[in-house]
């Protein structure tokens, strides 16, 4: 039975209670609509409206049908209630019969769902943080593994100065606690109580909203009544922060599935999160990696889905609200699973420390050495950059690196290169010049682990 039902003389049509339904998508919003119940029946006791004894009763039957439904999460689906606040209201009728029907007093299904939805971003929200602390931790454990594991860094994807891959690691880390503190800050906003908002215009009983907000451990009640029923700020900040994250990810995926492919060959990812061809017997896909990078693509439908569906809405409560909750469970189900795919993958990731280095002494990722070495000789940074150019196209000539060409050879592009040239052309010596806060030399790279790793 709807709960609408007596200002009707007809039926809906099969057709609208369909399309009206909301059931399907918010069946998920059940514990936080029995949670929510919970508060209110204590609220509408303390001002009178039910007696002690009969909030003690419908707050057992809510603890009840917790229990039924946890045994049996298909009473929900199969009840065929317009939402999750219809079937949570006509099963405790079933129970406790009229009494339940006193439930509602005071309450719409308008703060209701807002309360209900704000409880749910706070668990997940929760959930999604630990999660991203699990992926740092997982990238963590690999830089330390891999602090001097030597690699092409790269700008423009062409060999550019040699990193470590510990280096590369902590890159990600940055941005991972980026997304943790994004995520933090919009829980800390979402965390007003709309409850007591009726409808729009405030409940009519004076229950105390600063007890009702304490009771769902939100850190204070709204503060308008409209705003309280139609702000979904919580969502569009939910599904920004994870967009941005899943960004990250898909960054961090492609550049591993760059580095896993035959022709870099820098790491090998494990059989576990690797598929094979169904035709071509010699294949490894990262399929993992391949994911993740895919589904950020679903994550920003969310987040572009729910700030058109919010635009130009006038206030307060409007029906179309009833799309924010299907992005918003995709969004969060999809940056969860990719937050513990990613963490899985660099789990069992190996590090191809031989090809890596190899990689790292072509390409004349050396030349900004040479250069440097130019300047310290006392040559204009600018004509030392264009001497270089010139010993690179030589250098490629000969199909040789630099530091394989003779004195001599060198010397005919600028006089003052020496013998002493050749210990600045290192690859350790590359690295070890990056000295600088944040920069790629072993002993910082050392020194930001300790900064954040707690193994
Ligand atoms: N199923 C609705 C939603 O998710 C609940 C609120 C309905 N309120 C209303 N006045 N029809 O938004």
């Amino acid at each position: 039975m709807a709960l609408w039902g007596g200002r009707f003389q007809g039926e809906p049509s099969a057709l609208f209670k369909l399309f009206n339904d909301s059931l399907p998508v918010d069946y998920r919003l059940f514990e936080q609509d029995v949670t929510g119940s919970i508060a209110w029946a204590d609220a509408i006791a303390s001002v009178g409206i039910i007696s002690a004894n009969e909030c003690l009763e419908l707050k057992n039957a809510l603890g009840q049908l917790l229990v039924e439904v946890g045994n049996n999460p298909e009473l929900i689906i199969v009840s065929g209630a317009e939402d999750i606040h219809s079937f949570v209201e006509s099963a405790l009728i079933a129970k406790v019969g009229d009494l339940g029907k006193k439930l509602h007093t005071g309450r719409s299904r308008n703060d209701q769902v807002a309360t209900d939805l704000k409880l749910w971003c706070q668990s997940e929200g929760a959930m999604l943080v630990l999660k991203l602390q699990t992926l740092n931790q997982a990238l963590l454990a690999l830089a330390q593994r891999e602090v001097d594991a030597v690699m092409p860094g790269y700008t423009h994807l062409q060999r550019a100065q040699p990193i470590t891959f510990g280096h590369w690691c902590l890159a990600y880390v940055e941005m991972f606690e980026r997304d943790i503190s994004r995520l933090q800050d919009a829980l800390t906003r979402a965390n007003t109580c709309p409850l007591g908002a009726g409808a729009l215009a405030g409940t009519a009983y004076n229950i105390d909203r600063h007890a009702l907000a304490a009771a769902l451990n939100f850190a204070r009640p709204t503060l308008n009544s409209l705003d309280s029923v139609s702000d979904r700020d919580h969502v569009v900040e939910i599904a920004s922060a994870g967009s941005i994250s899943m960004m990250h990810l898909s960054r961090m995926a492609e550049d591993l599935i760059f580095f896993n492919s035959g022709e870099a060959n820098f790491i090998s990812l494990s059989d576990q999160v690797t598929s094979g061809s169904s035709l071509m017997p010699q294949k490894k896909n990262p399929d993992a990696l391949e994911l993740i990078r895919g589904k950020t693509g679903r994550v920003y439908g969310s987040l572009v889905g729910i700030l058109t569906t919010m635009k130009a809405l006038p206030l307060a409560y409007n029906k179309d609200m009833q799309e924010d909750k299907e992005g918003l469970f995709d969004l969060v189900d999809s940056w969860a699973i990719c937050l513990d795919m990613a963490a899985l993958v660099l789990s069992g990731l190996k590090v191809n420390r031989a090809s890596a280095l190899k990689a790292a002494q072509q390409g004349y990722a050396n030349a900004t050495e040479l250069a440097d070495y130019l300047v310290a000789k006392g040559m204009p940074f600018r004509e030392a950059h264009h001497v270089v150019g010139e010993v690179v196209v030589y250098a490629i000539g000969e199909q040789q690196a630099i530091e394989q060409l003779s004195v001599q050879q060198l010397q005919a592009f600028a006089a003052v290169i020496d013998a002493d040239v050749y210990q600045h052309l290192t690859i350790e010596a590359c690295l070890a010049k990056r000295d600088v806060l944040g920069g790629t030399a072993i002993k910082q790279v050392q020194f930001a682990l300790a900064q954040k790793y707690k193994p």
